[in-house]
This record gives structure tokens, C-alpha cells and sequence, in this order.
């Protein structure tokens, strides 16, 4: 399919920015350019693919109305990573602040969804700090660490698992969603721990959500082995961080593609848009574009929609 792509730069303040009246989805719309700068007009059909360089939730006010048939995200993790860029998510002082702050981004999310759309969420679950207010750098990876930590939230006590998916999963179904299903993505090959008194955690949460009691999903685009309907446990490897350029920093954090491949094929069909509001290094938007669907990505950090722009503009 001929998809044309242009890069949006929205201010990264919601208040800033107008809501425009939301247009239907038009499918027989030929592709075309946007250029919106803070200045112009949201975005008035999603007939092409767009990048967004803001915050996820302003980016969001910008887009159609029930333009988007499936999200696959995996926003920043609380207290786990500095991604140095201002008004970032997970570097909040507060638990609930963050999960505040997600249920908030997912009103917007629930506005651009199609009535039978889906969001897949890969969220990772921490500890709490206890007494130490900062994260030391991780050897194998430098970004894995805070200059500051946040206290122990009200409730929990040092080296407790958080169940940090599970509180905004509550969350998010108070807030209208419908959970409905909670996958384990297994790492067959998960870093070691350091840790003696628990096992070395080798797995993380995708849930899937949906905005309506019914919504699409292709039971039959992904077979689980001699061909039986897909479990709930899916075993796959993280993949290398890969240099874009030598002048730009390495993303991460990165999605294995087989996991935004495997929820894009479940929830979508050829010629649908794709959202990530936390596009990172692009990898929902790589594995829509291979897969004849259209995208949408929004990002803050200005570096990381470089890389994008270099992996996906010129393809
Ligand atoms: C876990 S990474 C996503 C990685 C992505 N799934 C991939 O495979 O590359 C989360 C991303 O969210 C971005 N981010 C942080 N706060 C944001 C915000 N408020 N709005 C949009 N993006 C944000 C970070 O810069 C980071 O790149």
C-alpha cells in the first residue's frame, strides 16, 4: 500500500493547543502531506502516516475522532529510566501520579479509538526503593539509571513488588476500559539479576483493552504451536539494541518487533492506522508499516523521532 509520511511538531503543552472538529475516517482519500507546526491546525483525516515530536497527550487532541483501530504502546516505566527530556512520564515523585497521568493520556486514546478498537499495553512492574534515593547505572545499560528515586508510596514497604500493571489496570477499567486479557511476554533470554532472595524476574504485562464490549480481533492471524489457538504466555527473546547512526543515541528500551507484529496482526487488518503514543525507536511503526497498515506515532523526546525519521521516511 503507497503511504505517504510527514512529521508533525506539536508544543508540548495541551493548553496550547485548539481541538478541532473531528472528521470520519476516509478511507478513499488519496495520501497527502501535513505540516503542523504550533500554529496550525490538527489533523483533519489520517490518510497518511504521521509523527508527532510532543507529549502524548496534547499529540492526541490533535487527531481524528474514531481514526484509529488499534494502539500498541509500551509507555515509560515508573522509576526506571531517566529519559532526559522535559515533561516525560515515569520519573514522577508519585505512584499515582503516574498512573494518573496514563488513565488521563487513555481518555484521549478512548476519543481517537474506533468503537471496536483495542490498545495493547506492555507495562513493566518495579520495586519500591526502600531508603535509597537514586538508581546507580546499570553496567549493560547506562540509561537504567535515576538521579533521584522515589520514596516508598504510602502503603508498601521497602522491596516490595509494586503490582504496578495490575494498579493501573484496575485503574484503567474504573475508568471505563474493558480489560480483557492479561498476556506474559516471557524472555527466554532476560538479563540476570543480582538478587538472592527472589527469582530473576524473566517476564512483563501486555494487557489488552478494549474501548467497547466488542471490538475486532482475528482469533485466526496468529496460531500458537501445532497450530492451536494463541495462549496467554508468549515466549519471546528481547532483540539487540541496534546503532541507527554513530552520531545518535541508542533507543533503550525497545520492543522486540515479533511482540508489536504479533498484537497488530490480533487487532487490525490491512489498510487500518496504528497508533503508539510512546513511539520510542518506532517499532509499532516499522511492524504496521511491513504490514500494509497505516501509522501514527507520537514522541517526546526529539532525538528519538530523528532515529524514526531516519528508519521510516526514507523507506
Ligand atoms: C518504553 S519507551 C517506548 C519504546 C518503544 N516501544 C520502542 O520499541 O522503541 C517510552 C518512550 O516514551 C517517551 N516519552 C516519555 N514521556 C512521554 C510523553 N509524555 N509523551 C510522549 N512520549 C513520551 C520516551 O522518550 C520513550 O522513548
Amino acid at each position: 500500500m503507497a503511504v505517504s509520511t510527514s512529521r508533525l511538531e506539536v508544543p508540548a503543552r495541551a493548553a496550547d493547543i485548539g481541538v478541532a472538529e473531528d472528521p470520519a475516517l476516509d478511507l478513499s482519500l488519496p495520501p497527502k502531506f501535513v505540516s503542523l507546526t504550533e500554529n496550525d491546525d490538527p489533523v483533519s483525516s489520517l490518510n497518511q502516516n504521521v509523527l508527532v515530536q510532543g507529549h502524548a497527550k496534547a499529540a492526541l487532541r490533535l487527531l481524528p475522532r474514531t481514526s484509529i483501530q488499534t494502539v500498541v504502546t509500551s509507555p515509560p516505566y515508573w522509576s526506571l529510566r531517566d529519559y532526559d527530556v522535559a515533561q516525560q512520564i515515569g520519573c514522577d515523585e508519585s505512584l499515582t501520579d503516574y498512573i494518573d497521568e496514563i488513565v488521563d493520556t487513555f481518555e484521549e486514546l478512548r476519543r481517537v479509538l474506533r468503537d471496536d478498537g483495542t490498545v495493547w499495553l506492555n507495562i513493566g512492574d518495579a520495586y519500591t526503593s526502600g531508603n535509597r534515593r537514586y538508581r546507580a547505572p546499570d553496567k549493560k545499560n547506562r540509561a537504567r539509571a535515576m538521579a533521584m528515586r522515589p520514596p516508598t508510596p504510602e502503603g508498601l514497604k521497602p522491596k516490595d513488588l509494586i503490582g504496578l500493571p495490575w494498579r493501573l489496570a484496575f485503574a484503567l477499567q474504573e475508568a471505563g476500559w474493558w480489560l480483557r486479557s492479561e498476556v506474559i511476554w516471557s524472555k527466554p533470554n532476560a538479563h540476570p539479576e543480582s538478587v538472592r532472595d527472589r527469582p530473576t524476574k524473566s517476564h512483563e504485562t501486555v494487557f489488552l483493552l478494549s474501548k467497547n464490549q466488542d471490538y475486532f480481533y482475528d482469533v485466526d492471524a496468529v496460531r500458537g504451536p501445532n497450530s492451536r489457538r494463541l495462549r496467554t504466555t508468549w515466549d519471546i527473546p528481547t532483540e539487540p539494541r541496534k546503532r541507527v547512526t554513530e552520531n545518535l543515541d541508542d533507543h533503550p528500551a525497545i520492543m522486540p518487533a515479533t511482540l508489536a507484529e504479533r498484537c497488530i496482526a490480533l487487532t487490525s487488518r490491512c489498510g487500518d492506522v496504528v497508533l503508539d503514543p510512546y513511539a520510542g525507536s518506532g517499532t509499532t511503526l516499522v511492524a504496521a508499516q511491513c504490514m500494509e497498515r497505516r501509522w501514527v506515532g507520537v514522541e517526546l523526546k526529539p532525538a528519538f523521532v530523528e532515529q524514526m525519521e531516519q528508519r521510516l521516511f526514507n523507506w
